[in-house]
């Protein structure tokens, strides 16, 4: 799989990504809007551990997005299990140096639907934290819906947090 956009590319991981991979995600502003599994500080072993797991996943739904040749940001989709199994949702990030040029809006956009297209999914949703509207926009302008604000959802940097439910279906 690979999705070239104007802004950036999609496509798997690949081993030779840690580097770049632990140089971007090692950033205290991007841990804050993600969940704890995301390691912080993240070391190049994180980065090595993180490359195998989902290079050895196989069919995993978990993509880098590279900008200029180098892995600067993932996105990863995350399969619904039981009567949930039409359903997933979806986790991204983008290193800080490329933050507010319309990258990740390009990115959920055409994940969603090579998503749609390829699966047999008709729900993708994602839950923001209520202190980022950055990435609330990026889901408002890549056509999810807010369906609803979880109270009390989160328990982040020891601040209980509210999220942000949006989702966009076929
Ligand atoms: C959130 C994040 C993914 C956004 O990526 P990006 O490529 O900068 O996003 P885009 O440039 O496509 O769009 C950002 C939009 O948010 C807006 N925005 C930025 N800061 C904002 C703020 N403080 N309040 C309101 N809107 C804001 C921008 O103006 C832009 O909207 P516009 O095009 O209408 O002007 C990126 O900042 C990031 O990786 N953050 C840390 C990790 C994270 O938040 N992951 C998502 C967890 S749910």
């Amino acid at each position: 799989m690979q999705l070239v956009l104007e802004r950036c590319t999609i496509r798997p991981w690949r081993l030779d990504d840690a580097e770049s991979l632990a140089r971007h995600a090692n950033n205290r502003k991007i841990w804050l809007a993600v969940r704890d599994l995301f390691p912080h500080p993240y070391t190049i072993q994180d980065a090595h551990e993180f490359l195998q797991r989902t290079i050895s996943e196989g069919l995993a739904m978990k993509f880098c997005i590279e900008i200029d040749g180098v892995a600067v940001g993932g996105i990863g989709v995350h399969p619904g299990e039981d009567v949930h199994r039409h359903t997933a949702t979806m986790g991204y990030w983008l290193g800080e140096e490329f933050w507010g040029r319309g990258v990740m809006t390009q990115a959920v956009t055409a994940v969603t639907d090579f998503c749609f297209e390829n699966f047999l999914l008709r729900r993708i949703s994602a839950e923001v934290f209520a202190n980022n509207p950055a990435s609330a926009r990026v889901l408002e302008k890549a056509g999810f819906t807010f369906e609803g604000c979880l109270k009390s959802d989160v328990l982040k940097d020891g601040k209980v947090l509210d999220s942000l439910l949006y989702a966009r279906t076929t």
